[in-house]
């Protein structure tokens, strides 16, 4: 599997995640204070919450329903009640498109 275009920068807004699906597989999307874009996984790993809906708070997305933050760097609850982490996808930025490869995830250390 490929990367492949799922949105564009432009439709990408600071420190708000938004949620795709790329083959089925569902993500949020987010673009830091730094200009970087980050994928991780939507749903979080506490219950069946799209992560989406959180905040981002710094390099860390919030659920929204009761408080872990998840890494967007490595996908590892900061805080309980969450434990275990959600994947981390390669992004690629091509001018103004963004790339993501469902089938890639970035190590966790
Ligand atoms: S459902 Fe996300 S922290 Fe509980």
């Amino acid at each position: 599997m490929s990367a492949q275009k799922v949105l564009t920068l432009s439709e990408l807004t600071q420190d708000q995640a938004v949620r795709v699906e790329v083959n089925g597989v569902p993500m949020a999307v987010v673009l830091d204070a730094q200009g970087e874009v980050h994928a991780i996984g939507d749903t979080c790993t506490h219950g069946d919450i799209s992560l989406a809906d959180g905040f981002v708070e710094g390099e860390s997305l919030e659920c929204w329903a009761h408080g872990s933050a998840f890494s967007l760097r490595t996908g590892r609850p900061l805080n309980l009640p969450a434990y275990e982490p959600v994947p981390v996808y390669e992004v690629t930025i091509e001018g103004d498109d963004v790339l993501i490869d469902p089938a890639v995830t970035k190590a966790v250390n």
